[in-house]
């Protein structure tokens, strides 16, 4: 067997450990006779599993008593409809900071619920900055801002969160989720998919203060309703069993790793590396502004576009996977997630300097 460096943005690489793991569970999950996957999600061994899968995520995110943790179904995607719907709380406004695809995305998605005020735009700097906070204009009678701290294609990531006064901030954590430590209690709502840092797709985790449920729209579907969902503890409707015993493990993996603050310091290590290899080379550049560069998708481009197909060629053939920047920006970007061991950063950015020596 022999594995590849995924750069992948999403779905992406899992720990090894984590696959193993799952492998050695696959038929027959601690002495029950059966997969998880086979299993009632009513059952108590399934039960056990939902169990752990909360405490954990609570425990590592450090969230507070007053929040509710549920595990739905329909993506992040899924969200940008479901937040208008769930906690405009009669209110007709609602605030969104556009910093790049994602967050555009999910302003559409909310135009159909409420009128939406665009209180900041990195358009013009084509997403490579954000726009300084002493700009934006929040409306106080907004019933929620709205940001994206990581924009996934751009390579954009918050360093700090935006406030507001009392405007409840609403952020899609997709892309950087138990990355680094996040003040979950300065968050009205944190939502984030499960495909990058959790486990594999499949998972929609929503974080969500107490206060701002109960209120939702009377058509909400009731999928997308967060006080249905939170009195039923996420299973209103079937959920995702397989997925949530494999975020699960992922979850205690981090745990096992020293938890977010060992995350947060071999992010930073590994991202460190990339941008001062780019930063030094003559060939590779990234665009986006230093003091909101991603840690997570580091997107770079080539001075001499028509070597990008030799590039990822090669990279390819040298085990490193999936490193073609996404099709509305171009160039390469290297996903690195929790899970991206040191050396497969190690690795790129030794292929990244032997290929610049002889292609360059
Ligand atoms: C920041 C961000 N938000 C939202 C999404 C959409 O997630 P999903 O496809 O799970 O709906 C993605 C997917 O890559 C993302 O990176």
């Amino acid at each position: 067997m022999s594995r590849i460096f995924n750069f992948s943005a999403g779905p992406s690489t899992l720990p090894e450990s984590v696959l193993l793991k799952a492998q050695e569970e696959f038929l027959d999950w601690r002495g029950t006779g059966m997969s998880v996957m086979e299993m009632s999600h009513r059952g108590k061994e399934f039960m056990s599993i939902a169990e752990e899968l909360k405490s954990d995520l609570t425990e590592l995110l450090n969230i507070p008593d007053n929040y509710k943790v549920l595990f739905l179904q329909g993506g992040a995607t899924g969200q940008f409809a479901a937040i208008p719907q769930n906690i405009l709380r009669g209110k007709e406004k609602a605030c969104y900071v556009n910093t790049g695809a994602w967050s555009a995305k999910a302003i559409k998605e909310a135009g159909n619920h409420c009128d939406v005020i665009v209180s900041a735009d990195a358009k013009d700097s084509n997403f490579t900055s954000i726009p300084d906070y002493s700009d934006w204009n929040v409306d106080e009678n907004a019933a929620y801002l709205h940001y994206t701290d990581n924009e996934t294609i751009h390579g954009v990531e918050f360093q700090d969160i935006p406030s507001f006064g009392d405007i409840p901030l609403v952020s899609d954590m997709s892309s950087n989720i138990l990355s680094r430590a996040v003040d979950i209690s300065k968050f009205g709502i944190i939502y984030a998919g499960s495909q990058k840092n959790m486990g594999p797709a499949g998972v929609t985790v929503v974080i969500v203060r107490d206060d701002l449920i109960g209120n939702a729209d009377n058509k909400i579907a009731s999928v997308l309703d967060y006080a249905q969902q939170a009195k039923n503890d996420s299973m209103l409707n079937t959920p995702a069993t397989y997925n949530w015993y494999l975020v699960g493990l992922v979850l205690k993996w981090v745990k096992e790793s020293g938890g977010i603050a060992a995350m947060q310091q071999h992010n930073k290590a590994k991202a460190d590396a990339l941008y001062q290899a780019i930063e030094k080379s003559s060939l590779y550049s990234n665009p986006v502004n230093t003091a909101v560069q991603s840690r997570m998708n580091i997107p770079f481009v080539l001075s001499n576009a028509e070597l990008d197909s030799e590039f990822l060629k090669l990279a390819g053939e040298n085990g490193l996977s999936s490193l073609k920047g996404h099709r509305s920006v171009g160039g390469m970007r290297a996903s690195i997630y929790n899970a991206m061991p040191a050396e497969g950063v190690t690795a790129l950015i030794d292929f990244m300097a032997e290929f610049e020596r002889t292609h360059g």
